[in-house]
This record gives structure tokens, C-alpha cells and sequence, in this order.
């Protein structure tokens, strides 16, 4: 696998990480979620070849379990009729957990965006793992007009007070344009609780709290639109 950063040109394309993670990790059920498939890391999955580590390079989120994205893959199958035909982008993608449940729960159309192109590979491979269509965007939209869908899917994206104030910012615009917004979140410190609803709540494991995946209550929250 070619390393990144030191010659841009070296860049692997999403083909060749595509490869390395169908090859290096494991396809395994999601957490709590035993009808979604995701490549998982493991001890011995050697991340680091893909460029995770490097300072440079963004963590590889996409190869683990965040309470964010399974407490809103939960909550879309426990209530499948909020998403069903509608088109819907899960925003700050990951592994595309979000975006999976909202195509298995009957969505017309999901895309999923992240500005990681290691998750643009891994969420192209765990959708056809699963069978199901996600349009992927390697995009950073926070600064873009609100898109043509609607709805906005936001799993664990609170987790740095600089992404969280462009996060809210942008799903406020959503909200404010008619988009529904749900955020999946165990309440990380820069989610700002006051300014969003609480809708549900499960108990879900985080691969934040600890890497053996400790428990934690995951909520769904949204923003009330005053107009
Ligand atoms: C903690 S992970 C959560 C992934 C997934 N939603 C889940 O819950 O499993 C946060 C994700 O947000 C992505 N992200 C960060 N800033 C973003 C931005 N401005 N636009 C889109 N994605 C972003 C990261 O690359 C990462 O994949």
C-alpha cells in the first residue's frame, strides 16, 4: 500500500483501500445491530498502512463502533416510518452505519458524506455488503447550502467543539430550510444539549468508552425550528 502525504502522488485510490480493508479487517455484525455487516478493525488489521496514525491523516472512525451511529441505526429500526421514501444523507458517514439502516428501513434514496477518503472506501464496501445502494460524497458540506433531501442523519459528528459549532450550524440551516434532522449522540462534551431535543434514548456500547466497547446511553436528539 503506498503511503500518503510524503508524494501526494502515491496517494492510494479508493480502489487500492478498498482492497486493503476487504483483505486486512473483518466483516463483522454492527454492535447491537446483527443485520448490518461492517469491515471491523482488529489487533492485527495494520491500519497504519493505510495512513492512520499519521498526524497528517484523520483517525480511522470508520473502522470501529461509535455510540452516535449505532444509537440512530437503532432508533431507525425501531421507528422505520420516519425514514421510509423519503431521500436521506447521512452527514459525517464513518463506516455508513446510519446510512445502511436508513436504506434497509426503506429510504428512497442515501447518500452518506464524509471528508475521509478512507470511509468513502469502507462505506462503498459495507454497502454492498449488506446489499444496499448509499451514493457516497467525499465532501465537506458544513459550509454549502443545505442539500436536496429530506432528511439529515448526523451520527457521533459532536465530538470537537470546532466541528460541533459548524455542525449545528449547518443542521440548523437544514432544519430551517424543512430538512428533519436527527443526531445520534452518548453526549460528548461539545454536543450543546440546550439548544437540541431529546427524542429517544437507548443503551448502546461505544468503542469511546473503552476499546472492549463499553456500555453508554446513547440519545437521538433534534433541533426545534422556532421559524
Ligand atoms: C466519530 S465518527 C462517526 C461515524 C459514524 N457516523 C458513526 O457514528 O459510526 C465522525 C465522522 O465524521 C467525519 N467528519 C468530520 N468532519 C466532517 C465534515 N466536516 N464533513 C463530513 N464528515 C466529517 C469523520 O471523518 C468521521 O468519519
Amino acid at each position: 500500500m503506498p503511503r500518503r502525504r510524503c508524494d501526494e502522488s502515491l496517494q492510494p485510490s479508493i480502489a487500492d483501500i478498498r482492497a486493503f480493508i476487504a483483505a486486512n479487517l473483518h466483516l463483522r455484525p454492527a454492535p447491537t445491530l446483527p443485520d448490518i455487516l461492517l469491515y471491523t478493525a482488529h489487533p492485527a488489521s495494520g491500519l497504519s498502512r493505510l495512513g492512520a496514525g499519521n498526524a497528517d491523516d484523520p483517525p480511522p472512525y470508520w473502522a470501529y463502533g461509535w455510540a452516535g451511529g449505532t444509537v440512530l441505526a437503532n432508533h431507525l429500526f425501531s421507528e422505520p416510518g420516519c425514514v421510509r421514501g423519503r431521500r436521506v444523507l447521512d452527514l459525517g458517514a464513518g463506516s455508513g452505519i446510519v446510512a445502511i439502516a436508513a436504506a434497509k428501513c426503506g429510504a428512497a434514496s442515501v447518500s452518506a458524506a464524509d471528508i475521509d477518503p478512507n470511509a468513502i472506501a469502507a462505506i462503498g464496501l459495507n454497502a454492498a455488503a449488506n446489499d444496499v445502494r448509499v451514493d457516497v460524497l467525499h465532501a465537506d458540506l458544513l459550509s454549502a447550502a443545505p442539500p436536496d433531501v429530506d432528511f439529515v442523519l448526523a451520527g457521533d459528528v459532536f465530538y470537537e467543539q470546532g466541528l460541533a459549532t459548524r455542525m449545528l450550524a449547518f443542521l440548523g440551516n437544514c432544519r430551517a430550510a424543512g430538512i428533519d434532522v436527527l443526531i445520534g449522540d452518548p453526549r460528548r462534551t461539545p454536543l450543546p444539549q440546550e439548544k437540541l431535543r431529546l427524542v429517544a434514548e437507548y443503551p448502546v456500547p461505544d468503542f469511546g468508552n473503552g476499546s472492549g466497547g463499553g456500555a453508554t446511553l446513547g440519545g437521538i436528539f433534534t433541533i426545534d425550528f422556532a421559524g
